[in-house]
C-alpha cells in the first residue's frame, strides 16, 4: 500500500471513527446507526492492519500524523476527532492487527462517555501522552530540523496516567524524588474526567488483581477526594495540591513488605504494628523534598487519625486533623471498603459502606464532610 492509498483509507478511518464516537454519545448502546459506524470503522482498520500491521495516529498541535506524515483529512471530521483525542488527553493513538469488533466498540464507547475507569490501553488499542524527548538531554548536536522533530516526536516515549502513578511510587522507593510534573499532570487528567461526569461512582476503577491495587487505590481516591474538594468549594491551586495530597497519602506504603500488603487473613499485631507506620514514613518521606506542598505531608501523617483524635499515629491531646487529611479519610475507606481485598474477596456493597460512614460520621470522621460526600455520590 503506497501512502497515498494508506492517506484515503486512514482518513476515512478517521472519519467514521469520529462519527461512531459522537453517535455513541448520543444514541442508546443498541442504536443501529452507533453499530453501523463503528462496523464500518472496524472493516476500514481491517483492511489496513491486514497490511501494515499495526497504525499509529499521532496528533502534534493542530496536525494529525500518520507514518511520520501530516495526514490529509477533511477540516470538519479532523477538527471534531482531534478534539475528542484532546477531550482525553490522548496524543497518540495504536491499533493492532487482532484487534476484535468488542474491543473497538468498547474503546468507542468509553471515547463518547468519559469513563476513566475503563480508559487503559490494550494489547491491540495502545494510547497515551506524548512526553518529548528533551534534545539536550539525548542528543546534543541536535540541529532542530523539522524532520527530526517530527522522528523524536514519533519516537516519544508514552506516559499514561497509570504510568506516571508507577513513577510516583517506584522513585520512592529508588530514594529519588517526585516528580511533580508526574503529580500535577495526573491531578489534571482526573480533574478533565471529573468535568464531564456528575457522579464520581462512574470514574472509578476496580480492582481485579492485587499488582493493580496500588495504581487503582491512588487513583480512586485521587478522583474522590477532587470531587469533593470541587463540590466543598476549592479551587486553584488549593485544589491542586489537595489532588496531589489524595494521589501521594499512601507513598509510606512502598516499604510495607509485600507478604503484609497482600495477606489473605487478618494481621497479627506486630504485623499491625509495622502496617501503621505506613503513614510517618510517607510523611518523612515527602517532608525531605522541597518541592512538596506541606499539606500532602500533613495528609500523609493524619489519613488513619480519627475525627475524635484516635487512630493512627496516637498524637497529644488537643491535635486537630486537617480538612484536607479528614477528606482524604473518608475517600479512603471508601475506596477500601468498595473494591476486592486480600483479605476480603467481594466488595462491601454500597449501602453497608454509606451506612458505615454514618454510623461513623462524628467518631472516625467530620459529620459534615461525611454528609457531602454521601450527598455527591448520590447524584
Ligand atoms: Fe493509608
Ligand atoms: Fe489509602
Amino acid at each position: 500500500m503506497d501512502f497515498n492509498e494508506l492517506q484515503k483509507l486512514m482518513s476515512r478511518v478517521v472519519t467514521s471513527f469520529t462519527a461512531a464516537v459522537e453517535n455513541a454519545g448520543i444514541y442508546p448502546n443498541d442504536h443501529p446507526q452507533v453499530l453501523s459506524f463503528i462496523r464500518k470503522t472496524y472493516n476500514l482498520l481491517g483492511e489496513l492492519l491486514e497490511v501494515k500491521g499495526e497504525i499509529t495516529i499521532i496528533l502534534i498541535g493542530d496536525t494529525l500524523m500518520v507514518d511520520k506524515r501530516p495526514l490529509i483529512i477533511l477540516d470538519s471530521g479532523k477538527t471534531a476527532f482531534i478534539q475528542i483525542m484532546r477531550d482525553h488527553l490522548i496524543d497518540r493513538v495504536t491499533f493492532v492487527r487482532g484487534l476484535s469488533f468488542a474491543q473497538l466498540e468498547e474503546f468507542v464507547r468509553n471515547l463518547s462517555s468519559a469513563s476513566l475507569a475503563a480508559m487503559r490501553s490494550s494489547q491491540y488499542i495502545k494510547f497515551g501522552k506524548l512526553r518529548i524527548k528533551d534534545h539536550d538531554e539525548q542528543d546534543p548536536d541536535h540541529d532542530d530540523s523539522p524532520a527530526d522533530e517530527i522522528d523524536t516526536t514519533y519516537d516519544a516515549q508514552v506516559q499514561t496516567t497509570e504510568d506516571r502513578i508507577n513513577n510516583i511510587y517506584q522513585n520512592t522507593l529508588d530514594g529519588e524524588k517526585i516528580n511533580l510534573e508526574d503529580t500535577d499532570e495526573i491531578v489534571r487528567h482526573f480533574m478533565d474526567n471529573i468535568h464531564r461526569e456528575a457522579n464520581p461512582l462512574r470514574l472509578l476503577a476496580e480492582t481485579k488483581s492485587n499488582d493493580e491495587y496500588t495504581f487503582t487505590h491512588t487513583a480512586n481516591v485521587g478522583i474522590l477526594t477532587l470531587f469533593l474538594a470541587e463540590y466543598l468549594g476549592f479551587k486553584g491551586s488549593y485544589l491542586n495540591n489537595i489532588g496531589v495530597s489524595a494521589i501521594l497519602h499512601d507513598v509510606g506504603k512502598v516499604t510495607t513488605p509485600e507478604e503484609i500488603l497482600s495477606k489473605p487473613g487478618p494481621l497479627t499485631s506486630d504485623e499491625r504494628t509495622v502496617m501503621e507506620t505506613h503513614s510517618t514514613k510517607g510523611a518523612f518521606n515527602l517532608m525531605e523534598q522541597a518541592n512538596i506542598p506541606n499539606i500532602a505531608v500533613l495528609a500523609a501523617m493524619e489519613h488513619h487519625m480519627k475525627y475524635n483524635g484516635t487512630g493512627y499515629p496516637r498524637v497529644k491531646g488537643g491535635w486537630e486533623q486537617n480538612i484536607v487529611s479528614q477528606m482524604i479519610s473518608i475517600t479512603d475507606v471508601y475506596d477500601a471498603l468498595r473494591t476486592t481485598r486480600p483479605y476480603r474477596p467481594d466488595p462491601v456493597p454500597l449501602n453497608k459502606v454509606k451506612h458505615i460512614l454514618t454510623s461513623e460520621s462524628g467518631s472516625s470522621f467530620n459529620p459534615y464532610l461525611v454528609e457531602q460526600f454521601l450527598n455527591l455520590i448520590d447524584k
